[in-house]
């Protein structure tokens, strides 16, 4: 979503003159856009506002100024904080102002003070936001916002907000505006998307409707809760063609004790008997989630039925995290921790059993002819960069005119971290 906003700051900034750059130094302007999600991510910052302040000085000598942002959910959530350990900072607003950036940035150097936006406003950035103006071949398009379920282990509810949905007529306009830019395929973004709820609709019943749109080759979402996918949501795997068969449904552990401790709102068995109905519907479906290793008070006992029911479900792919307590959430209280060499040595078992069967799925690939959305140039001259439905990155030697094209690929080999294909002969005669 980090990515989403960033692209609709970007075009926020158009309206001001400001193009985007590849380089930092420079910049006119830098928006560090930020996550808080884990202690690390929220590390990087500090280590990076560093870098930053020396660019920011290289600047001043040559009588330039680089307005320094931090945007986002460590901007959010630190505020002040961040303030006193990086003064050096002119902007900071957090995930649900950045529609006002022509206020604040006419409003930088005014006073001694950093400008500081981190509301959560009663007018929604998204009724305020300017046309997207730019689209790649697989674009974002956030459908809902922020959370209201409350695991005990996450920020989300307190950075990103209260769950919200945009209204069905601004997603479809939105979509539109994308495919005319030459998007292919559309990914649905929200912290919580399945439980998205627009003006009365499911997600399943927005999914039907944005599947009708001319152009649209595919479409995606995510992040999913289990105790969110609905009769509809299932049934919509079997019937719209343009859904990928492949779903990243966070399960975190396969202890019904520590789900409980989560506050996931369901078990282990609702997770398996879920999956076999998607299954059911969609043989072809492959999942991917996420994990967390460590929570407090977690046992050898939990952490082994976490891996039995890796074990049992099979993953395409999956991120796995050692718990990072984070400040003002429930588990972060401090009550039983694990031992950091055994959240270490837990996380390292667990990857190398999803990176086995990440291999293994990958292997199943290899021989097959699958669609491959062509995205980018890929490492080498005359190769480009696509994604298999399963997400995968293929590398394909093709013209780099055939960017935007879902092509026919046959999957000739399964590399560490992508597959290589080649264009189906029919696609070589095209
Ligand atoms: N510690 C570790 N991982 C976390 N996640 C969220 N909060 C934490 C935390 N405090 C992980 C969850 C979630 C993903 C986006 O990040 O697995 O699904
Ligand atoms: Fe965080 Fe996801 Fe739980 Fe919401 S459902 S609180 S975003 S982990």
């Amino acid at each position: 979503m980090n990515v989403y906003d960033s692209a609709r700051m970007a075009d926020v900034l158009a309206r001001l003159g400001y193009t985007p750059v590849d380089e930092a130094a420079g910049a006119d302007m830098v928006i560090l856009n930020t996550c808080h999600i884990r202690e690390k991510a929220a590390q990087k910052v500090y280590a990076e506002l560093g870098r930053l302040r020396r660019l920011q000085e290289d600047k001043k000598k040559t009588g330039g100024r680089m307005i320094l942002a931090v945007a986002g959910c460590v901007a959010q959530a630190e505020g002040e904080e961040l303030l006193r350990r990086a003064p050096f900072v002119d902007l900071l607003f957090g995930p649900q102002t950045y529609h006002r950036l022509p206020r604040m940035v006419a409003m930088v150097g005014q006073t001694a003070r950093a400008v500081v936006d981190t509301d959560f406003p009663a007018e929604r950035k998204f009724d305020r936001l300017p046309e997207t103006a730019a689209a790649a071949a697989a674009a974002f398009l956030t459908v809902q916002e922020g959370c209201d379920k409350f695991c005990t282990f996450c920020v989300v509810p307190y950075t990103r907000g209260v769950e919200e949905s945009r209204p069905v007529d601004q997603i479809v306009a939105e979509a539109e505006q994308l495919l005319a830019q030459g998007a292919r395929e559309i990914t649905l973004l929200g912290q919580n998307v399945n439980a998205y709820h627009g003006d009365g609709w499911s997600l399943a019943r927005l999914i039907r409707r944005l599947a009708k749109l001319p152009g649209l080759a595919r479409l995606r979402y995510t992040t999913s809760h289990p105790s969110d996918m609905d009769d509809g949501l299932i049934a919509a795997h079997g019937e719209v063609e343009v859904l990928m068969p492949y779903l990243h449904l966070p399960v975190q552990t396969g202890s019904d004790r520590v789900l409980k401790a989560m506050n996931r709102q369901h078990t282990a068995d609702d997770y398996r008997r879920l999956v076999e109905r998607l299954r059911a519907t969609r043989s072809d479906l492959a999942l991917s989630s996420d994990f967390i290793v460590g929570f407090p008070g977690e046992t050898a006992a939990d952490f082994a039925a976490t891996m039995a029911l890796v074990d049992e479900i099979g993953f395409a792919s999956a991120f796995s995290f050692k718990y990072s307590p984070r400040p003002g959430t429930p588990a972060a209280s401090g009550l039983d921790p694990v031992r950091e060499a055994e959240k270490a040595e837990r996380l390292t078992v667990l990857q190398a059993r999803l990176e086995a069967q990440r291999r293994e799925f990958a292997n199943t690939c290899v021989g097959r002819v699958l669609p491959v959305l062509l995205e980018k140039p890929g490492r080498h001259a005359g190769q480009l960069l696509g994604r298999s439905p399963y997400l995968q990155p293929v590398h394909i030697e093709a013209a780099t005119a055939r960017i935007g094209d879902e092509v026919s690929a046959r999957i000739a080999a399964a590399g560490p971290n992508s597959l290589a294909g080649e264009l189906a002969v029919a696609e070589a005669d095209a």
